[in-house]
């Protein structure tokens, strides 16, 4: 009967047409999630606000605690790990005074960063003794600039104001 055919065929039809639509949801969800992603690695990359400055510190202080441990073990890729975390951390550390215009602050930041260089090339020759070296390295540039621009209040920390 050419009444069922022609019906068929309407049917094909639109079952095409659904998953073209279907096909479009799905690559504008896809866009959505890949805007989403980006901006998140952009977040991650930007400058810190006062408030995530704190937060950074936190993440810096327990990678600096792991990287220790790590050390003691030479869990040497772990250690790696340490250092790109702490490289990221210090790079935000830095572009954060550098936008304040706080120089001091941002050679510090700078400092700490040859520091955990030079951890990176004791972990590439899984030399401990050089990192254990270069974390006290990294350490003494923490308490210098704790010193000048950190101050203690009743419920922790916070950046000394006026700086
Ligand atoms: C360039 C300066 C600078 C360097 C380098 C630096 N800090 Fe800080 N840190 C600060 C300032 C300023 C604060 C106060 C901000 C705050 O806590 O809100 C702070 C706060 C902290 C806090 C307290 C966070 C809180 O409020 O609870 C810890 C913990 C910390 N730093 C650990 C470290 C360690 C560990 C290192 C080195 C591996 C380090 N910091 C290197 C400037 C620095």
């Amino acid at each position: 009967m050419p009444g069922m055919k022609k019906g068929r065929l309407l049917e094909t039809r639109q079952e095409g047409e659904d998953m073209l639509g279907r096909g479009l949801v799905v690559a504008v969800i896809a866009a959505f999630i890949a805007v989403a992603v980006g901006l998140l690695a952009v977040a991650q990359e930007a400058t810190p606000t006062k408030a995530e400055y704190e937060a950074v510190m936190k993440q810096i202080n327990m990678t600096n605690i792991d990287a220790e441990g790590y050390i003691d073990a030479m869990y040497w890729p772990e250690v790696g790990d340490a250092v790109g975390a702490l490289e990221k951390l210090f790079a935000r550390v830095e572009n954060f005074w550098e936008v304040r215009q706080t120089e001091q602050a941002a050679a510090l930041a700078d400092e700490a960063l040859s520091a955990v260089s030079t951890l990176s090339q004791a972990t590439g020759a899984q030399d401990q003794e050089a990192a254990r070296s270069a974390l006290q390295d990294l350490r003494g540039v923490c308490e210098s600039c704790h010193k000048e621009f950190r101050e203690e209040t009743v419920d922790g920390y916070r950046i000394k104001p006026g700086v």
